[in-house]
């Protein structure tokens, strides 16, 4: 019997609109440049990428992240102070495992990044969520958290919120919030891990600074990705942190055993931004995603029933869409399937229960058509529910 092995982790289904999905389009992920990069690479540097590579990562992409993020941020960072990683997902993973121990505390954002809250549960962290808002993460409910555990003798080991056009809800962290945030983790000696993937997938205007860049304590760890705007399939990313952060990840078992992560990669990357592919992927990015973005809006807007509500997500990749009170979008999904729509339920993206009547919508990964179609799919099922 032939066995059909799964290559990649989306499943589109033919008939469905997926609204559901978390990823780049297809189509503008840039073979081209990556083959171009690639071929620098191989004749330039091979014997060095095809090698064991530093533990921190590569010196070549680490100058090159480093000159990218102060032209595109305007903040230089030390060398001492970056980390190349296997994307987002696996510095999280590292720093659960090397900075926290099982039963800890861990502070997660309601609504949050719902695969964030399973890495941070296999390492049996005892998640406590704080809430958000329409200017990103409640410090005052955060402040009210962290009163509460000291009276109580507990101190979290980490506050995990995705502060710039989150996941799910596309909401950005305020800049007031941020500098109260900065302070407050300062004075809590609490460590703030900011995942920042979205970060350059801005549509309107630059958000406000990094968490990180308002932390001058280091007591914040950032996360990057090349994940969004480059390639996923390059699982390749980085972390900024202290100096004595890095230097215990660099000095991690398996870094020491089989060096840095995605060597030969992060080789490749740094020639793709050397060669100024990067800042030409971004443009196009946020090009095709404002358009899809301004469709979305535009037809929901169209197409709902007034009793759903929802906000233009100023970057990223998702519109977070409330539906009619007491509506289940969990119980609702088999309906929007069945009308050839799909979404993810809200409940998933938070750690204890709650939103139960939102849903993620998804704009990146389909066209203009698609878009229009889906939209007026699930409000065709909404007002027929209602
Ligand atoms: C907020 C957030 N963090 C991390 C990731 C995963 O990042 P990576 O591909 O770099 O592991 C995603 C992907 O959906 C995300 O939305």
């Amino acid at each position: 019997m032939k066995l059909s092995l799964p290559d990649v982790q989306y499943d589109l289904r033919p008939g469905i609109v997926e609204f559901r999905a978390g990823h780049p389009d297809l189509a503008l992920l840039p073979a081209t440049g990556v083959l171009q990069a690639a071929q620098v690479v191989l004749e330039r540097e091979a014997s060095q990428a095809l090698s064991y590579g530093a533990e921190q990562g590569p010196g070549c992409l680490i100058k090159q992240l480093c000159a990218w993020l102060e032209r595109v941020e305007g903040k230089r960072h030390p060398s001492t102070q970056v980390m190349i990683t296997g994307g987002a997902s696996q510095a999280l993973d590292m720093i659960c495992m090397l900075l926290t121990d099982p039963g800890d505390i861990a502070l997660v954002q309601s609504p949050t990044y719902h695969l964030a809250l399973r890495v941070m549960r296999d390492h049996h962290l005892e998640l406590l969520p704080v809430p958000s808002d329409d200017e990103g993460l409640r410090v005052d409910a955060l402040e009210e958290t962290l009163t509460l555990l000291q009276r109580r003798g507990r101190q979290p080991r980490l506050l995990y919120l995705v502060s710039t056009f989150n996941n799910p809800s596309g909401i950005t962290l305020t800049l007031e919030r941020r500098s109260a945030l900065a302070e407050l983790a300062q004075h809590y000696n609490l460590i703030v891990m900011e995942d920042d993937v979205y970060y350059q997938l801005w549509y309107d205007t630059l958000p406000p600074p990094s968490i990180y860049s308002l932390t001058p304590s280091g007591s914040a760890i950032r996360l990057g990705s090349f994940s969004k705007i480059l390639a996923p399939g390059l699982r390749l990313g980085w972390m900024l942190a202290t100096p004595k952060i890095v230097q215990r990840c660099m000095k991690s078992g398996v870094l020491d055993s089989g060096g840095g992560l995605g060597h030969f990669t992060a080789h490749v990357v740094a020639a793709f931004i050397e060669l100024g592919l990067l800042d030409q992927q971004i443009k196009t990015l946020r090009a095709t995603y404002r358009e899809r973005r301004n469709v979305l809006v535009g037809a929901l807007k169209d197409h709902l029933p007034k009793e759903c509500h929802w906000l233009t997500p100023q970057g990223g990749f998702f519109v977070w869409l409330r539906l009619a009170q007491g509506m289940d979008s969990t119980a609702f999904l088999q309906t929007a399937e069945d009308a050839g729509v799909s979404y993810i339920p809200g409940a998933r993206f938070f750690a204890d229960g709650g939103g139960d009547n939102y849903c993620r919508l998804n704009f990146t990964m389909l066209s203009l058509d698609e878009i229009e179609q889906g939209a007026y799919r699930l409000g065709k099922v909404l007002y027929n529910y209602l």
